[in-house]
């Protein structure tokens, strides 16, 4: 990061309702991968970083009733719309806790209901905490013996167009990619006392002294041409990444030209007309086990 490019800094309250709101696009790869996590005698379960606590209450629903499953943020309102989520679910599980903790400053020492857990999973928090090693470490330490720590990093980012839109430039898309990643290298590089992995995750449990290290990734895959719904959540996603990438500064002028016609409801160039957007992504979860 040069000394003129601002820094990065998210306001995780500005995202509460939309990490709620995504818990029901999730909720079937949850439920899939709670099922594939849980294992017989497992009694609690730790979601790390847990958002709208989509995964927290997918583990409830999959652990018996009586066990615990604990969800960690550091944002107040993050967790009130998780709560929120969670009272409207009744669900017939394990009982959910939500703890405001952070992620760079609480995880050594994590309240009593949190510790000797059977699973610890973390999905998209770990890659916000400044010392990521460090943080997977700590999680590490507080696994119960054969307990398994989970990490949803990586994967594939989600491709919907064709690469000639025959709107600004080919290849509108990637570049829009490539915008991201120069504001995560910024957020990254924003971070009070960052410091770098230049490693892999399945190394990073490995590191942190855990066995049996796997990665099992999920492909999501819907063709052209997207039903009305599909399409539509398509859209939302690509103006919320294209508005984002724009007031930070990282889309080139042209192209925030072009997508902003391509996004515009109004223009003959919609890409809500079009017949060729499709929906293509993956998710890797990658585990590592304590020894029993
Ligand atoms: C990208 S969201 C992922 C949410 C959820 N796990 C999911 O997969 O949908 C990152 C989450 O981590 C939380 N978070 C970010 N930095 C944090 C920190 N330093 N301490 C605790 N939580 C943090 C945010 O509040 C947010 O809920």
């Amino acid at each position: 990061m040069t000394t003129d490019e601002p820094p990065v800094v998210i306001d995780w309250s500005e995202h509460a309702e939309r990490l709620s709101a995504a818990v029901d696009d999730d909720a079937a790869w949850y439920a899939e991968t709670a099922r594939h996590l849980v294992e017989p005698g497992d009694g609690l379960a730790v979601d790390v970083g847990c958002g709208g606590a989509g995964m927290a209450m997918a583990l409830s629903a999959a652990l018996p009733s009586d066990a615990s499953v604990v969800g960690l943020d550091g944002d107040d309102e993050v967790l009130a719309a998780a709560q929120r989520r969670v009272a409207d679910a009744q669900i017939d599980g394990a009982r959910v806790w939500l703890i405001r903790a952070d992620l760079d400053h609480d995880l050594r020492s994590l309240p009593a209901v949190a510790r000797n857990a059977d699973i610890m999973w973390a999905s998209a928090s770990i890659h916000h905490a400044a010392d990521q090693q460090s943080a997977i470490d700590a999680l590490a330490a507080h696994l119960a013996p054969g307990g398994r720590l989970a990490l949803a990093e990586g994967g594939l980012r989600g491709r919907h167009l064709p690469w000639d839109l025959g709107v600004g430039e080919p290849g509108l898309e990637n570049r829009l990619l490539g915008a991201e990643d120069r504001w995560f290298g910024r957020m990254r590089e924003s971070l009070p006392g960052t410091v770098r992995m230049p490693y892999g995750w399945t190394t990073a449990l490995r590191k942190a002294g855990l066995t049996e290290v796997t990665t099992r990734s999920t492909m999501f895959e819907q063709t052209a041409p997207l039903a009305h719904a599909e399409l539509t959540k398509v859209l939302d996603n690509l103006a919320h990444r294209v508005e984002r990438a724009s007031e930070s500064g990282d889309l080139d002028a042209d192209d925030a030209a072009a997508w902003a016609r391509l996004l515009d409801r109004d223009d003959d160039v919609w890409l809500g007309h079009r017949d060729d957007i499709h929906s293509l992504s993956a998710r890797s979860v990658h585990v590592g086990r304590r020894a029993a």
